[in-house]
């Protein structure tokens, strides 16, 4: 109680800003939501209810969480007129670019929420991400592999909505696996939000020019996308399938420190954590008991990723780097054990990280005294010089 976390001047003057949402002890390997414990809300909580505690600072009560979860329910469906907005998309092109296109149309399907001086449509966007976005990927999903979309339905929780939706077919009935369920709203809370990355810095930074939130979204959307960031659980279970068996982990090991190499050991290293990340900490501990319950723990990719990880953890160089696994390294193996192909590991992270993106905003956008975001720059070009006509050039 009153514990204060404090820093050294030097840490202070290059925060990017004040915040009360999520704290991270890189050197600890701590992550606090509203000052809970990762570990605790992933094994004793679930995602809604993290949602509720990103976006209004508490647990709530139970009263105060039906209603929660009811307003996020009954705003799942999207649009009917947005089902045109997916058809214009190739079939081949990867979920995260419709993701991004349907997130920012947003702004045109629901411009009565776009108003951010007025706290109710700044409140009604955000329970539209936070139901939609599950629906938006679902639909990307469906529509990339040539299936009809399936709507969410009324009667299901966040994770078995979104299972249903993606795997669920109008030819046959679906059950939705309760493992399957738990875990898919774990991977959502493991998600859920972390400070300052790349992808929240942009949310924040388009934020602050007063863009309206579904476009703020579909920018962090679109920065997510690279394979330093969100994009690397993708590129760790490539990497995974490249490393195909544990006799081949040391050239990869070799090629991960050879900096003429460009490899990098996809879901290993983290700008924050030098100690570990307590997300992979769990997340693993998900793989391991999910698999297992599926009856594939032998699957050689889990195989290889435990043998990566202990060799490299045994490994000068990534000792010395402080470099350990991040949340990245385990989720591509139980999201595929679940059934999804590696172009929807992104999107996941994406709609997990929804709450969080829209939480920061909303943080941002209720400071009175927060002013636009313009980040300087160390100048190292010419200088000054006089024009030269392109005869005399
Ligand atoms: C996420 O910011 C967040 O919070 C992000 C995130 C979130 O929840 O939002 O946690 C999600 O993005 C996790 C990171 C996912 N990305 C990957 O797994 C891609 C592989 N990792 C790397 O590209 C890298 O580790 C980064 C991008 C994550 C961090 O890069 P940095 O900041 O350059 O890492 P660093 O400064 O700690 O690196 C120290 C050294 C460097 O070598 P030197 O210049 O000192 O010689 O370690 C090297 C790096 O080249 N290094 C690696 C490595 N990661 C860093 N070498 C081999 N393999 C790696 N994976």
């Amino acid at each position: 109680e009153g514990q204060v976390f404090t820093y050294d001047p030097g840490f202070t003057s290059t925060a990017a800003c004040d915040s009360t949402i999520t704290f991270i002890d890189g050197d600890k390997g701590e992550l606090l939501h509203r000052g809970y414990p990762i570990d605790q809300l992933a094994s004793e909580s679930h995602y809604l209810e993290v949602c509720y505690l990103l976006l209004y600072g508490d647990l709530p009560s139970a009263e105060a969480l039906e209603d929660f979860e009811n307003r996020v329910t009954n705003h799942t469906m999207l649009h009917e007129q947005m089902m045109n907005f997916f058809r214009g998309f190739r079939r081949d092109g990867h979920p995260m670019a419709i993701m991004t296109g349907v997130v920012g149309a947003m702004s045109a399907f629901y411009h009565d929420s776009t108003d951010i001086s007025d706290e109710w449509q700044r409140e009604v966007a955000s329970i539209r991400l936070i139901a939609k976005m599950p629906t938006i990927a679902a639909y990307a999903y469906k529509y990339s592999i040539g299936q009809p979309f399936v709507y969410p339905r009324n009667d299901l929780d966040y994770a078995s909505n979104f299972l249903r939706m993606c795997f669920a077919v109008p030819a046959e009935d679906y059950e939705v696996n309760p493992i399957l369920s738990r875990a898919m709203d774990r991977i959502f809370t493991l998600h859920a939000d972390h400070e300052q990355n790349a992808s929240t810095s942009t949310v924040r930074l388009a934020g602050s020019s007063g863009a309206n939130p579904f476009a703020c979204i579909a920018a962090g959307i679109a920065c997510l996308w690279g394979p330093a960031h969100g994009g690397a659980n993708q590129a760790c279970l490539e990497m995974l399938e490249e490393i195909g068996s544990v006799d081949r982990i040391p050239e990869f090991i070799e090629r991960a420190k050879d900096k003429s190499d460009p490899f990098r050991l996809m879901g290993f290293g983290h700008r924050v954590y030098k100690n570990h990340d307590p997300r992979a900490t769990v997340m693993k501990e998900s793989a391991d008991e999910v698999l297992s319950l599926l009856g594939v723990e032998n699957n050689p990719k889990l195989q290889v990723a435990k043998e990566l990880e202990r060799i490299a953890l045994e490994d000068d160089y990534f000792v010395s780097k402080k470099l350990f696994p991040n949340v990245d390294f385990y989720s591509g193996i139980i999201l595929e054990a679940m059934g999804f192909p590696t172009s929807m590991f992104t999107p996941i992270f994406a709609l997990s990280r929804t709450v969080g993106w829209i939480s920061q905003w909303k943080e941002m956008i209720g400071d009175p005294t927060q002013k636009i975001g313009r980040p300087r720059q160390l100048y190292k070009g010419e200088p000054m010089r006089d024009y030269v006509n392109v005869e005399d050039r």
